[in-house]
């Protein structure tokens, strides 16, 4: 939100003020938001439940149902999820081979899928306005068009994705291809799935989902941090090289992902598939939506050495990144003298030259909509706080186009959050996008955005711009803020590939 527009006309409407409206969602915003940085602090675990691994299935029958897991102390949490536990099974295929995946909604509730990072035809992306309802089945059928990379799935419909994203579903949905497996990259026990996502939990174990009116700004924090659908987990490692593909599927939280022991990792991908070249670094910033590929070298540490994957601190957020946590453990505990050698070169990206864009088009992500805030009856529920974040000052219409382009054009767009005080990692739908610059805030671009991308975090005081081919999939896609607080008030359009 723009504070100082807030201001200034909660001062000057005094039709809303006397009404309580604005001068209300200014107190309240204001409170929450200090509430927030100090509430919801991760608790430290005991890492003593070993990290499960979600099976590795191709063309599998999906459900959505609501089910129970163990999550935490060995509690029982009822959850949804896409087969009998939280979350879904890893889908693996490789680029050119036809998808045929059939969903049954068995939640009480309409739902549907979307496929993050794909590149298919429209009526299988799970558009918003594509829904599946209780009770009823859909079958998805697709090919894979693209180079491989850690994509991932999960619900799509409007208003409800985060609540549903919460409880459990979502998925990883990995492409290979032949000049992947060329590289000999650590594969099998040594390729690692690691699905983060902070959860807040009641004392009786149970989920909860409830997001007040600050949080639907700042986003909706957990004190829990789950890999892979468990709390504070630990893995036994080789002394060797394991690749680990880290997704953030967490609703609003950003993670500054780090070695407890400051050790140097190397991240060879990003959403979209292999780097140029592996970057060494010794953090990462991964927001929700993102996925980083990364390599880790147990081989120099003793027999049972323990060390944490962390997140450190981070600066440019609000309320989030003031605390470093502890996510994950890996105990050294096998000596193993397999050979490897980071590649030097992992694949070529070629990049898009500007010349070829057709057209540049802006995106103001840093308003709000005040319209539809003097409107606000009852406070505090989602319903009600429809419109809160903006994108060109427009809240999400499922019916309007608000952006038409040509398959086949390229073009450049610009997510301007010069003016703005949250954080917005935006996502396009139906194509994958070159990250070319970031201009304010942290003015450079980090390891994971020298590749293809379809999720790119702007932060506050920040302008990024991307450059994209639109393929040949016709039809109506979504970009919006994978903030999913953010995304299910609005913070979203449509665009159609023409
Ligand atoms: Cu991962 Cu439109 O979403
Ligand atoms: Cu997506
Ligand atoms: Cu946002």
């Amino acid at each position: 939100m723009r504070r100082r527009h807030f201001l200034k006309l909660a001062s000057t409407t005094t039709a809303f003020t006397a009404i309580g409206g604005i001068g209300w969602l200014l107190q309240s915003c204001k409170k929450d938001k200090m509430d927030m940085g100090k509430s919801v602090s991760v608790l430290e675990g005991s890492f003593d439940t070993p990290l499960p691994i979600p099976a590795i299935v191709k063309n599998p029958s999906l459900t959505a149902k609501s089910t129970t897991a163990s999550i935490l102390n060995g509690k029982t949490t009822r959850v949804f999820g896409y087969h009998e536990s939280i979350l879904g099974p890893t889908i693996k295929m490789m680029n050119g081979e036809n998808a045929n995946i059939t969903f049954q909604n068995s939640l009480s509730e309409e739902t549907n899928i979307h496929w993050h990072g794909l590149l298919i035809p429209a009526s299988m992306d799970g558009h918003p306005e594509n829904i599946v309802q209780a009770g009823s089945s859909f079958n998805f059928n697709f090919q894979i068009n693209q180079r491989a990379g850690t994509y991932w799935y999960h619900p799509h419909p409007h208003g409800k994705t985060s609540h549903q994203v919460f409880m459990g579903l979502a998925g990883m949905f990995i492409v290979n291809d032949a000049e992947e497996a060329s590289l000999n990259l650590p594969d099998n026990d040594y390729e690692i799935p690691l699905v983060i996502q902070d959860k807040r939990i009641y004392s009786d174990y149970s989920l909860n989902y409830s997001p007040t009116s600050g949080e639907v700004m700042t986003g909706y924090f957990g004190q829990y941090v789950l890999v892979n659908g468990v709390y504070a987990p630990y893995s036994n490692v080789a002394k060797r090289f394991y690749r680990m593909r880290v997704l953030n599927g967490s609703t609003a939280r950003i993670y500054n992902l780090a070695l407890s022991d400051s050790a140097s990792f190397y991240v060879i991908g990003a959403d979209g598939g292999l780097l140029n070249t592996s970057e060494s670094v010794n953090s990462l910033l991964l927001a929700p939506g993102e996925r980083a590929d990364i390599l880790v070298n147990f081989s120099n540490y003793s027999l049972g050495t323990e060390i944490y994957l962390q997140s450190n601190t981070f600066s440019n957020g609000v309320v989030q990144g003031t605390q470093s946590f502890q996510i994950m453990k890996f105990t050294v505990s096998k000596s193993e003298t397999t050979p490897f050698t980071v590649p030097a070169t992992l694949s070529v990206i070629n990049p898009i030259p500007q010349t070829s864009a057709s057209k540049t088009r802006t995106f103001d992500i840093a308003g709000m909509d005040m319209g539809s805030m003097g409107n606000m009856g009852g406070m505090g529920n989602m319903g009600s706080m429809a419109g809160m974040h903006t994108i060109n000052g427009k809240s999400y219409d499922i019916n309007r186009i608000d952006e038409e382009v040509t398959a086949g054009s390229t073009e450049i767009w610009v997510f301007d959050n010069s003016m703005g005080d949250e954080i917005h990692p935006m996502h396009i739908h139906g194509v994958q996008f070159q990250v070319l610059d970031r201009t304010g805030g942290r003015n450079t671009l980090i390891a994971t955005e020298k590749g293809w991308k379809d999720t790119v975090l702007v932060m506050p005081q920040e302008k990024v711009r991307v450059i994209m081919t639109f393929p040949q999939n016709k039809g109506k896609f979504v970009l919006h803020c994978h903030n999913l607080e953010h995304e299910d008030s609005g913070m979203m359009l449509n665009f159609k590939i023409s």
